[in-house]
């Protein structure tokens, strides 16, 4: 078994869940962060060191175990209102205040929670290096999803403010396009693949093991750090 101990946040489902089942297949050893004590997440395919956490909540007792790395995949990503007209609209100020709290939400998940993680881990025991997961959209602001691309932006900043302060802890971050479509249905999934696959360079969607890939590279890659890498097929290259 490897020295190695990834701490992986947002590790119950969906993409942080294959980065955490990706290091326990490595014979690695995982900490597997969730939200709630009360959720019950499927058993991973090895086991793992669990540790829950409500990131809107205060920092709780870190985890015992001597962590060595970090990949931060929680992550916040809630609609809100379209910042141009806010202040028009019926209720306008209530919206702000609505949005205003949208907004300290993201910053809270996204910035300022896993900037308390890792700053918190690395005081008691210098980390080898931190992988957060970003988005390849972190620089595009679209109408009603502002909150959440303000924090991507800041996430960014901070990757690269703690890859200078934490050295030689190396701090990268993985950008992906969406490789999940958020819609369920089998007919409206299909065309949202084909949209996005239509604006990418290599016009395909991308794949969970794109990120887990990139994210296992940027952890392991010994003369890598303060990197933003994007694994979106080269969205915005046309
Ligand atoms: N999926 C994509 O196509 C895509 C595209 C671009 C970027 N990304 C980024 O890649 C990462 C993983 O994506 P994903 O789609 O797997 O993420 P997701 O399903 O949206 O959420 C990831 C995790 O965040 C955790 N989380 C949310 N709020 C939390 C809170 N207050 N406290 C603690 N944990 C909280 C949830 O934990 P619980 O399950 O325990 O509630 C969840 O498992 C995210 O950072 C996302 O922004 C994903």
């Amino acid at each position: 078994m490897s020295q190695r101990i990834t701490l992986v946040t947002g590790a119950s489902r969906r993409i942080g869940r294959a980065i955490a089942e990706a290091c326990l297949t490595r014979d690695e050893r995982v900490v597997a962060h969730r939200r709630s004590a009360d959720s019950d997440p499927e058993p991973f395919c090895a086991p793992v060191l669990e540790w829950c956490w409500d990131m809107n909540d205060p920092l709780p007792a870190l985890p015992e175990a001597d962590i060595t790395d970090v990949v931060l995949s929680a992550s916040l990503f809630e609609r809100g209102y379209a910042w141009g007209a806010l202040g028009a609209a019926d209720g306008g100020p209530g919206r702000i205040e609505e949005e205003r709290e949208r907004l300290q939400r993201h910053l809270r998940v996204n910035l300022l929670a896993p900037w308390e993680l890792v700053v918190s881990l690395h005081a008691r025991r210098p980390l080898r290096s931190v992988v957060m997961l970003l988005d390849t959209y972190l620089d595009r602001s679209f109408a009603g999803h502002s909150a959440y691309q303000v924090s991507r932006a800041a996430g960014a900043g901070m990757v690269r403010a703690l890859a200078a302060e934490l050295s030689p802890c190396r701090v990268n971050a993985v950008a992906p396009g969406t490789v999940l479509p958020s819609v369920r249905d089998p007919a409206e999934r299909a065309e949202q693949e084909e949209a996005i696959a239509a604006r990418t360079v290599l016009g395909r969607m991308g794949s969970v093991e794109d990120v887990v890939e990139a994210v296992l590279y940027l952890r392991d890659a010994p003369y890598v750090t303060g990197e933003i890498l994007r694994v979106d097929g080269g969205r915005f290259k046309v």
